[in-house]
């Protein structure tokens, strides 16, 4: 019984190997080096064959950043738990996972609840969640501990967004000796809010209203100073402290400095920075609408520094943000005044296919594209080896990918609930052909055989790189 998988290339983080994979249930049983006598073995036992001659067969992605239905701006996210987990199967990503978003004056136990409340039974993939804290105070501080307990060891805080998601860097401080106590890690989005609304109104006030002010009223600089700020209080209280969505030169280099001491320092990087930039926000009719996000997309200098910084692992995941509006119903709320235009760009879909052609141009080894989109995520988030990794008795999350097809990436083609793409029109190289999530083959050649429900939520365990 079970599903064979011959005659592809088995990747790692650590190389590749010409091997069969044999799925039994919901795992990997066994993985054999191509017509060995243990190959031949599993031939005997199989039921279902999947031929992957001349593809790839790697750990299904961990997409570890992405928000689903989360509200913002006075509207929520397109994607739903449904469609969204059923897009990210799409594209190779079989576990992600979202951010709970604290309202102000909420609980975080409650907060879990309502997660949970959206996204049990609808997701098609496996799930974690993050915790967004947008309200310290002494029940928060406690209840960190509890979503420990539950699985979610992970806090995002917001040095952004001032009166909305935005804490002062006192409250950031205490969280952060919270963190240090219990094990738990700091995830920070590293802007300096309070500056950038100053900018932010100069420029309404002058009349400039189109998108792309969204991008130059937040300069690099201020991400620069909010992550040199973050690391600081990071390291005063010993708190571990995760960049998420590290779009610039500056804070990147912030982050290598302080990773070169030793501190548990870690970033990750998105594929919008790495393939757009704010050229892209200054697109005509409000185009450029559809590439608001927060940081926002760089000058075209920053794409190289960040793939080297991929390389050289001061960025060591890439993660996509996922979180989009629709440019047609949502967008449209910031016609006329680019600071109502909600923040988020959708990508769950094309991460695998993005990053791979960082492997096509020579950016990154064939490992280093397994390592940063999964078996590193699974790492620091808590699920290794369960996740991340093709070997017997991990989930069988499992891509094959066809390096020679090619493909368009458009909005008419893919599966978010979103009514554009980021990407319309890029012609890339390769292409996922056949995914499992739990050994269940989601995709394939002929379509989606998925289901809601399928996925389960994934209590993780510590940060795997803490010293
Ligand atoms: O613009 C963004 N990034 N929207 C999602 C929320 C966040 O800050 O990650
Ligand atoms: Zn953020
Ligand atoms: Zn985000």
């Amino acid at each position: 019984m079970g599903i064979l998988i011959r005659n592809g290339t088995v990747l790692s983080a650590t190389g590749a190997a010409e091997a069969d994979v044999l799925v039994d249930g919901e795992r990997v049983a066994a993985v054999a080096a191509r017509d060995s006598a243990a190959a031949k073995g599993l031939a005997t036992t199989a039921d279902r064959v999947v031929d992957a001659a001349g593809k790839y067969v790697l750990p299904g992605g961990i997409d570890a950043h992405t928000h689903m239905e989360m509200p913002f701006g006075g509207t929520f996210s397109a994607d739903t738990f449904e469609t969204g987990t059923i897009a990210a199967a799409w594209g190779g990503t079989t576990t992600i996972v979202d951010f709970a978003v604290q309202p102000k004056g909420g609980t975080l136990l409650s907060t879990l609840d309502r997660w949970h409340e959206k996204a049990d039974g609808n997701c098609a993939i496996d799930y974690g969640f993050h915790m967004i804290v947008s309200d310290v105070n002494d029940g928060t501080l406690k209840e960190m501990d509890a979503c420990i307990d539950a699985g979610v060891n992970t806090f995002k805080m917001f040095m952004a967004y001032p009166g909305v998601f935005y804490s002062t860097d006192g409250e950031i401080l205490l969280a952060m000796q919270r963190a240090a106590d219990n094990g738990g890690t700091i995830m920070m989005h590293a802007e300096n809010g309070i500056a950038i609304d100053q900018l932010v109104a100069q420029a309404l006030a002058s009349g400039l209203t189109d998108p792309v002010q969204h991008g130059l009223t937040r300069p690099p600089e201020l991400e620069g100073e909010a992550t040199h700020r973050a690391i600081a209080l990071a390291r005063v209280t010993g708190a571990p402290l995760y960049i998420v969505h590290l779009s610039a030169i500056q804070a990147l280099q912030a982050v290598a400095a302080a990773r070169d001491t030793g501190q548990n320092v870690f970033a990750e990087t998105c594929p919008q920075y790495l393939f757009l930039s704010l050229e892209d926000m200054a697109k005509p009719y409000f185009e450029g609408a559809k590439y608001v996000a927060s940081p926002p997309l760089r000058p075209k200098e920053h794409q190289g520094a960040l793939w080297q910084g991929l390389r050289t692992n001061d960025l060591s995941v890439v993660s996509t943000d996922h979180c989009p509006f629709c440019f047609v119903e949502q967008k449209e709320l910031g016609r006329g005044d680019f600071s109502k235009i909600p923040n988020g760009m959708p990508g769950v879909e094309h991460r695998m296919d993005l990053i791979y052609q960082g492997v096509v141009a020579g950016q990154l080894t064939l490992s280093r594209w397994v390592e940063v989109t999964s078996t590193t995520p699974a790492r620091m988030f808590g699920l290794y080896p369960r996740k991340g990794v093709i070997a017997p008795g991990a989930d069988a999350d499992i891509v094959v990918y066809d390096p020679k097809a090619t493909q368009t990436l458009s909005a008419a083609t893919h599966h978010m609930n979103v009514d554009y793409s980021a990407y319309e029109g890029m012609e890339i190289t390769g292409k996922v052909d056949t995914v499992l999530s739990r050994g269940r083959i989601v995709v394939d050649g002929t379509g989606f055989h998925g289901a809601k429900g399928h996925g389960k939520f994934l209590a993780r365990e510590l940060n795997q790189y803490l010293n």
